[in-house]
């Protein structure tokens, strides 16, 4: 594996890959790398000649209050996983690499943006397509590969893709989970002991969400209930928990067929998010 911190020497990478007539796989990454991270390096893995994985803290998709500065990172012990999947090319550049200039232009997501997450987070997703259609033009994937477990973010991503008519295929890979059922995250280790314990009930209360809707499609029932189980297994705050379909995320009607169940909870200081996509007819 070459890990590569300009982008100039990624580019030599890229040109080399293209004249060799090689699929290019790309895994966008903030880094501190877990099983989900590797999952998708795998997947692309599976799927192509080349794989690329990029470890940016990116900070235009931080709010002013949250979490750049101390986000988890660790590139000795990232590079090391990576190479240990198979990733060709780990581009791991700084912020003035990436944003030597701003000319004052901006993707602007449009209204799928507006809910869930983009509710909480103003802003955030125009950092999101911000950096991933800088990545794209970088690396000029043949796939790119997001998880699940941002649904909205990979929602978002599609449709830049689809309006902006970026040459590649978008791939979206399960999510993945600890044993307990906690969707792996890397701001999974800002939790203390007891967050840790509390913090599965988000998911418990997802499926048990899921479950009503399915059995009786009464969705203002079921979010009742998963807030209940958060509420008595948890000390968190629901940011929100929501029933939408999927993908366009817009509201469930008799005609849905796929829906998300999306949920963003503060056990103590730590958002995490989690989801579920279900088939309703
Ligand atoms: P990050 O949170 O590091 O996640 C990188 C990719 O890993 C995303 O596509 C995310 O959905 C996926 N991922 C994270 N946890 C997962 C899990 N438990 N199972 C499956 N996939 C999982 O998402 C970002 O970074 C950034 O917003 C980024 C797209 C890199 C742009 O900066």
């Amino acid at each position: 594996m070459r890990v590569v911190t300009t982008i100039q020497a990624l580019a030599e990478e890229i040109n080399a890959a293209k004249q060799a007539h090689q699929t290019i796989g790309l895994v966008p990454t903030m880094g501190y790398l877990h099983e989900g991270h590797l999952t998708l390096a795998q997947t692309a893995r599976a799927e192509n000649d080349v794989v690329v994985m990029s470890i940016f803290v990116n900070p235009t998709q931080f709010g002013p209050n949250e979490d750049f500065e101390s986000y988890p990172r660790d590139l000795p012990r990232d590079t090391a996983l990576a190479q240990s999947v198979g990733v060709d090319i780990m581009f791991a550049p700084s912020v003035e690499e990436m944003y030597p200039h701003d000319g004052g232009i901006r993707i602007q997501a449009g209204e799928q943006a507006t809910i869930l997450c983009g509710a909480s987070r103003p802003g955030h997703f125009d950092g999101v397509l911000q950096i991933v259609s800088k990545l794209f033009h970088l690396a000029q994937p043949t796939r790119a590969y997001f998880g699940q477990k941002d649904a909205q973010q990979v929602a978002i991503i599609a449709t830049m893709v689809r309006d902006f008519n970026f040459p590649l295929e978008i791939r979206v890979v399960p999510i993945v989970r600890e044993e307990d059922g906690l969707a792996k995250s890397s701001r999974n280790v800002y939790l203390s002991e007891t967050e840790r314990q509390e913090a599965p009930a988000i998911y418990e209360a997802l499926q048990l969400a899921r479950d009503s809707f399915l059995a009786n499609g009464d969705a203002v029932r079921a979010l009742a209930k998963a807030k209940a189980h958060i509420h008595a297994r948890t000390h968190g705050q629901i940011d929100y928990i929501q029933i939408l379909a999927y993908p366009d995320l817009t509201p469930v009607t008799a005609t849905t067929q796929q829906a998300l169940l999306a949920a963003a909870v503060y056990i103590g200081k730590t958002r995490l998010i989690d989801n579920c996509i279900f088939t309703v007819k």
